[in-house]
């Protein structure tokens, strides 16, 4: 199995990718570090703890990290995910689990060292504890197998302003750092397909009633409802399930190589990704920029994996 540390901010999504990566069985989780995004740093970190004790996982490290962007406040997105960030549901569950001691960037760091080549990062937070990491440890670029992020939009709209995804938006500064920081594979699973991996009502039915279908279903509901009065759909998109999707297969995605800066210096446009379809810029591509996804096998995977 593949040696994996994922970085959420738990919100409603992070959650589903989270229980996708425990319940594949085809991880090796070496730990969840948590960071400021949809929630603060603290909610973050509980909703996590929460989830690996609905998944049974309570074994697995958790490691806070960032509590704010590098150069910038915080900025929540309560309206999507909630103001607990897993949309209302398990209020009420008791909190066993408790976060390691130490900070995210340190166990990346030493996790990254202790196996060299061999650890996979799945990103779905703000990218502020990797471009912390790579800061205090340069050496860890050449060090980590392979990087796979959740964000960006390179031939779509935003989905906080018109042109920036939130992740980059909240920090765009660090995700300036890591797009630049010179990873061997670097994959950028943006809104431009998780747009396309719509969970429905349909399959939400179709995992039947157990305690993990009942969570999927009341963390989801204001979700769905939020992307109905947009879309006129009851559905939601799986942006950071889809993340952890490709590192479980990389054959959901078409991807191709390219230049891929983010913006950060502008009124409108600050944590846009701009991708050099055309190498204007003639930078050598860093970034695996995924084009298109098999949704329909993806949405198989995550039913079938959460079906257990
Ligand atoms: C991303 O932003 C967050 O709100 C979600 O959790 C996801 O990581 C989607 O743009
Ligand atoms: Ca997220």
């Amino acid at each position: 199995n593949n040696k994996v540390i994922l970085d959420v901010d738990t919100g409603v999504d992070d959650a589903l990718g989270l229980l996708l990566a425990i319940r594949s069985g085809q991880m090796d989780l070496l730990g969840v570090t948590t960071a400021n995004g949809n929630v603060s740093l603290e909610q973050a970190t509980v909703n996590t703890c929460k989830i690996l004790q609905l998944a049974g996982a309570e074994h697995i490290p958790v490691v806070k990290g960032a509590d704010r962007p590098i150069k910038r406040s915080t900025y929540f997105e309560h309206r999507v995910h909630g103001t607990d960030g897993l949309g209302g549901a398990l209020k009420d569950m008791p909190v066993r689990k408790q976060p390691e001691d130490g900070h995210a960037v340190d166990f990346i760091i030493d996790q990254v060292r202790r196996h060299p080549g061999e650890v996979t990062l799945v990103m779905t937070a703000p990218l502020t504890n990797l471009a912390l990491a790579v800061t205090k440890d340069p050496e860890l670029v050449r060090l980590v197998k392979e990087v796979i992020v959740m964000g960006g939009a390179v031939q779509t709209f935003g989905n906080v302003t018109p042109t920036a995804e939130y992740n980059m938006y909240v920090d765009p500064e660090a995700a300036k750092l890591v797009f630049q920081a010179g990873f061997a594979s670097l994959t950028l699973v943006g809104l431009d397909v998780t747009r396309k991996a719509l969970l429905t009502e349909a399959h939400i039915a179709s995992l039947g009633d157990s305690a993990l279908a009942c969570y999927v279903r009341e963390s989801t509901g204001d979700y769905m409802q939020r992307y109905y009065e947009r879309n006129g759909v009851r559905a939601c998109a799986l942006h950071d399930p889809l993340a952890v999707g490709v590192a479980l297969n990389r054959e959901l995605v078409l991807t191709k190589p390219y230049y891929v800066d983010v913006e950060t210096r502008s009124e409108l446009c600050d944590g846009q990704t701009v991708c050099d379809f055309q190498n204007r810029l003639s930078r050598e591509p860093n970034v695996h920029v995924c084009l298109d996804v098999a949704a329909d096998e993806f949405l198989r995977m995550f039913t079938t994996v959460l079906r257990g």
